[in-house]
C-alpha cells in the first residue's frame, strides 16, 4: 500500500521534527494536538525552523511555502482516518497512550501502520492495546529531528514483516537512515547512550572533573558534537531522569540507575537549557556552569 498521506499525533518538539520531515518528504500531513492553541504553536515552530534554514540559504521562501502548504493541523484523532501511516510522539505516559490508539484504532482503516515514537515504554505492550499489532512498529527519532539522520525502526514480537518493511522503506523516504532495533527497552541508542550520559553525572558528582572539563573531554577526545552534560540539558534532565527510571526498572541493572544528584536537579526543577538552568545557567551568554550542583 503506498503511502500518500501521513498523521502525526503530537505537535511538541517531537512531533512538530518528525511532522516538518514527512511534509519535506513530499506528504500530505495531518498533525493533531489537544488544543487549537498547541497546534498553532506546533505548526509555528516548524515555521520558524524552516524560516531559519531560508536565512541560513538551505531552502527558498518558495519551498518553505510548499512545505507549509501540506501541514494540516487539528484537535480532533479522527481526521486521522484518511492516513496511511500514523506516528504518535505524546508524552511517555502508557494510560495516555492507551487511549490515543484505542481511538486511532477506530477511526483508520486497517491497512494504516502505527508507529510510537516513543524512546523507552514498550512497542509490544502498546501494540497491545490496537486490533493491529501486526500492523504496530516503533519509529523512534532524535532531536533535533530535522537534522538528525537516524531512525530507529523497532519491531515487537507481533509485527508482520510486511509491516516493519514497509516501514523501514518510509523512515528512508524521510531522507533518514534507518536501523533495526527489537523491542528490548532504550533499543539500541539509549540502551548506550543513558549509562553513559549517567556516568557523565557520576564522574562530575565524585570530582573527576568539573562541568566544563567533562564536556571538553568527550567533544575534543571523542569528536562527540556535544559533551555529556550539554547534552543532558539539551535533552531535559526530566526526560533523561523518566528513561532511567524505566530501564532500571526493566533491566534492574546498576548502569542505568538514575544518580543522585540527577534526581535533585530534578527536583529542583534544573530540566536543562528549556527551563534556562540546568548544568549551566542558560541565563548568561556563554552559558556558564550551574554554581552549587556538587
Ligand atoms: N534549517 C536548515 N538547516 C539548519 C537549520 C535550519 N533551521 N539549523 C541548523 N541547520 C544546519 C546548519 O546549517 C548546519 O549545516 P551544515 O553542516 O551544512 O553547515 C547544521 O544544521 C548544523 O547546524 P549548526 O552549525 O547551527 O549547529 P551545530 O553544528 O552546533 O549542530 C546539533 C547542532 C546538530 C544539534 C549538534 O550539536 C548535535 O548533533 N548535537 C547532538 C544532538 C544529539 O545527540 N541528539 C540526540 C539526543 S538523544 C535523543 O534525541 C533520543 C532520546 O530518546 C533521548
Amino acid at each position: 500500500m503506498a503511502i500518500e498521506t501521513v498523521g502525526v499525533v503530537g505537535c511538541g518538539l517531537m512531533g512538530s521534527g518528525i511532522a516538518q520531515v514527512a511534509a519535506e518528504a513530499g506528504y500530505a500531513v495531518v498533525v493533531r494536538e489537544v488544543s487549537d492553541a498547541l497546534v498553532k504553536k506546533g505548526l509555528a515552530r516548524i515555521d520558524a525552523f524552516l524560516q531559519k534554514g531560508v536565512e541560513r540559504g538551505k531552502l527558498t521562501p518558495e519551498r518553505k511555502a510548499e512545505v507549509m502548504g501540506r501541514l494540516a493541523g487539528t484537535t480532533k484523532l479522527d481526521e486521522l482516518g484518511r492516513c496511511d501511516v500514523v506516528i504518535e510522539a505524546v508524552v511517555e505516559n502508557l494510560d495516555l497512550k492507551r487511549e490515543v490508539y484505542q481511538a486511532l484504532d477506530q477511526a483508520c482503516p486497517a491497512h494504516t501502520i502505527f508507529a510510537s515514537n516513543t524512546s523507552s515504554l514498550s512497542i509490544t505492550e502498546m501494540a497491545a492495546f490496537t486490533k493491529r499489532a501486526d500492523r504496530f512498529v516503533g519509529l523512534h527519532f532524535f532531536n533535533p529531528v530535522p537534522l538528525m539522520k537516524l531512525v530507529e525502526v523497532v519491531r515487537s514480537p507481533l509485527t508482520s514483516s510486511a509491516a516493519f518493511d514497509e516501514a523501514y522503506a518510509f523512515a528512508k523516504s524521510l531522507g533518514k537512515e534507518p536501523i533495526k532495533a527489537t523491542d528490548k527497552t532504550g533499543f539500541i541508542v539509549n540502551r548506550l547512550l543513558v549509562p553513559y550520559l549517567l556516568d557523565a553525572i557520576r564522574a562530575l558528582e565524585e570530582g573527576v572533573g568539573s562541568v566544563e572539563d567533562i564536556d571538553r573531554g568527550m567533544q575534543l577526545g571523542c569528536g562527540h558534537p556535544m559533551g555529556p552534560l550539554t547534552l543532558l540539558d539539551f535533552v531535559g534532565n526530566d526526560t533523561t531522569y523518566h528513561i532511567a527510571n524505566i530501564m532500571f526498572d526493566e533491566f534492574r541493572e546498576k548502569r542505568f540507575a538514575p544518580p543522585p544528584l540527577l534526581k535533585r536537579m530534578v527536583q529542583a526543577g534544573l530540566h536543562g537549557r528549556k527551563a534556562g538552568r540546568g548544568f549551566y545557567d542558560y541565563g548568561q551568554d556563554p552559558p556558564r556552569p550551574m554554581a552549587g550542583l556538587v
